[in-house]
């Protein structure tokens, strides 16, 4: 049984990896999670793949260049064509990402820099269902991992550090923060491992408007540091990856519930809230 919490509480993305393998019972937990995880909506059609770096054909096909290196294995997220694809993904993928910190080994999702046409000929796929990848080795510390991580915060949003979470946590109306001792102590953990949630360049591009027995999550769907891609709106993405660890932290703590995804009605949701334009619900959670 994983602990989630203390998983999501110990991610970082890793980009410097060492060149031993990984061990057979990481890799064999691993692929128990690539085909076992909590789907947001069973009907889309997303999966996540355990390849080794064999089978990948070479290091552009999976983006080992630059500041990211080469890793043994890499996980490959793949989803059909489908307006809930992109958080779908983020929200199963998360998952396995999290299985493999469990497991002691680093992990990076990746979005740009690397060639889905290549790597979906590798795997009999179409390119247009390659969505992200990550690689997974054993992470390697040292003066070349400070460097990178350096480089890497440079360039992210706010120097890689999060939001505070009055700025994406609110109570019963857009733009009121949620205050802690409105919600009970489980639900502000949830709102933590949210926020600690990985997400592209560090945009954070998820709300989540809460009343007593009901959560919504939202996304901001304008085009941050190249996020909105065509067919690959990856903000839905991360708002996907920020359900995950704020559900997995819920069901750790004893909560039931699970998300239900807006799934193309978001429109609908849209004109029933007093909230921006450019804010897109994306789905509820019962309590
Ligand atoms: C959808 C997505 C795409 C990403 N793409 C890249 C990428 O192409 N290259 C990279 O180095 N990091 C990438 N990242 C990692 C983010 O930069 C990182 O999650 C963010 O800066 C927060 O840092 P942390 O993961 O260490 O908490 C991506 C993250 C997400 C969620």
């Amino acid at each position: 049984m994983i602990d989630w919490i203390a998983a999501m509480q110990r991610r970082r993305s890793v980009r410097h990896f060492a060149s031993e393998d990984l061990p057979e019972e990481a890799v064999a937990g691993l692929r128990m999670a690539t085909e076992a995880q909590e789907p947001l909506d069973e009907d889309v059609d997303a999966e996540v793949q355990l390849v080794p770096y064999e089978a990948v054909g070479s290091r552009t096909a999976v983006g080992a260049v630059g500041v990211v290196d080469r890793a043994p294995w890499y996980l490959v997220g793949l989803a059909e064509p489908h307006p809930g694809r992109m958080e779908e993904l983020g929200f199963r993928m998360e998952q396995v990402v999290l299985t493999a910190t469990a497991y002691g080994l680093g992990t990076c999702w990746i979005g740009g820099f690397y060639r889905p046409g290549q790597l979906g000929e590798r795997l009999d796929r179409s390119g247009d269902e390659v969505i992200a990848i990550s690689p997974v080795g054993v992470p390697q510390s040292g003066r070349r991992g400070r460097w990178i991580q350096a480089v890497v915060h440079g360039v992210a949003a706010r120097g890689g550090r999060r939001k505070p979470l009055e700025e994406f946590a609110f109570w019963q109306r857009w733009g009121a923060p949620v205050q802690r001792q409105a919600v009970p102590p489980e639900m502000w953990q949830a709102l933590e491992m949210a926020q600690a949630a990985p997400s592209w360049s560090n945009v954070q591009p998820w709300y989540f408007l809460m009343s007593e027995n009901m959560v919504l999550a939202l996304g901001d769907s304008r085009p941050q540091r190249g996020n909105n891609r065509p067919g690959r709106p990856y903000y839905r993405l991360d708002v996907g990856i920020a359900m995950s660890h704020f559900w997995l932290t819920l069901n750790q703590l004893g909560y039931r519930g699970s998300w239900s995804s807006l799934g193309g009605q978001e429109y609908l949701a849209h004109g029933a809230l007093d909230i921006p334009e450019h804010i897109v619900p994306i789905a509820t959670l019962v309590l």
